[in-house]
């Protein structure tokens, strides 16, 4: 089976190109490099043996989508690319609105020219906003007001949309928590450009000295211990989720939240990640960062029930997978 993986050479994209070659699947990957590097391809290669074909393009380049589709038998699109900076986004909200939706009509078009009926859509946990924790997937979508979350309440509208009147297509709309973690050949990883936003990679910085101390925004939440509280899922669970939907769904549309049902401070994940790796992390509690909400965790009841899919990944493995990929950054 061969699956086109847009966004391939990004955090989870890789991890999941990993996932999908050891599995036995034939891989292409598209990515504009606008967030990761071309160097990416050769480490897949380097831990599973097999190279994807790669193609540096734009998801939004209709000539270019076409061309990849004509040219090869696609049997499945799983769609990472996108642009996923929540404070970014606020910053550039048309960026954010033509890169995600364009990119997702373009594919879908493709999909329906080409007549590839599986597509498996990157969505996120920022779509359900201010509903009341556990998030479950029939839950009214509240994304919160950054043009991020909306982007991908809208596109999971349009795929929504377009597989009522295609009812050979099967779309898997899977809502990430919070990934974090490494494959354990400390190969590939979480590499963002310039300062970090996000706590795990902003903590490995730290770990590692490029960065003074972690900021904390905010303890003053309605929390056991006052900081956000958020449901971390190691990217190799999520990956293995993706393998899950492309090969368990039949026609129409599945959402599935992709998270382990369990919430972590983040006094807890800096705990957490000193204990594991015998390193002490020096942070100082701030104000609170705007948009954050208190908690974020997911109901992850309906995933296992029809994909026979949970996450196995402790708070621990995750640290020590994260810090294991910072130290080999050189
Ligand atoms: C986690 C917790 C912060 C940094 C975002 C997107 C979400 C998804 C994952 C794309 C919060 C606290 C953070 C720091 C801190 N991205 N924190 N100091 O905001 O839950 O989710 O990334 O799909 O859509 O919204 O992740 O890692 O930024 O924050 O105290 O330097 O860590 O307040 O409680 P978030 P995060």
């Amino acid at each position: 089976m061969l699956v086109l993986v847009t966004g391939g050479t990004g955090f989870i994209g890789s991890h999941t190109c990993v996932e999908l070659l050891n599995s036995g699947y034939e891989v292409i990957i598209l990515d504009n490099l606008v967030n990761s590097k071309r160097e990416v391809v050769d480490r897949i290669a380097q831990i599973t043996g097999k190279r994807p074909l790669f193609y540096e393009a734009d998801a939004t380049d209709e000539t270019a989508v076409d061309l990849i589709f004509s040219t090869h038998p696609i049997d499945g699109v799983i769609h990472f690319a996108g642009l996923k900076a929540v404070g970014e986004s606020v910053q550039m909200p048309l960026a954010y609105y033509k890169n995600n939706l364009l990119s997702t009509i373009v594919l879908m078009e493709n999909c329906v020219k080409y007549g590839v009926q599986r597509f498996v859509f990157s969505s996120s946990a920022t779509v359900y906003g201010e509903n009341q924790v556990p998030f479950v997937e029939t839950m009214e979508l509240r994304p919160r007001t950054n043009p991020y979350g909306e982007t991908k309440a809208m596109c999971e509208r349009i795929l929504t949309d377009a597989a009522s009147i295609h009812p050979e297509l099967s779309v898997s709309l899977l809502r990430y928590f919070n990934p974090v973690g490494a494959h354990e050949s400390g190969l590939i990883g979480e590499a963002p450009q310039g300062i970090p936003n996000n706590l795990m990679p902003y903590i490995t910085q730290v770990a590692k000295g490029i960065l003074p101390e972690l900021q904390v925004f905010g303890n003053d939440y309605p929390t056991p211990d006052g900081t956000g509280v958020r449901d971390y899922i190691h990217v190799v669970d999520l990956a293995e989720g993706h393998l899950a939907a492309l090969e368990q769904v039949g026609p129409g549309v599945h959402i599935y939240n992709l998270g382990t049902g369990r919430g972590t401070s983040v006094l807890e994940l800096i705990s957490a990640f000193e204990e594991a790796n015998s390193i002490r992390i020096p942070y100082r509690i701030v104000g609170r960062r705007p948009g954050d909400v208190a908690e974020c965790y997911a109901d992850v009841s309906k995933a296992h029930a029809e994909l026979g899919w949970t996450a196995k990944r402790g708070v621990y493995e995750m640290c020590r997978d994260a810090w294991r990929f910072e130290k080999n950054q050189g």
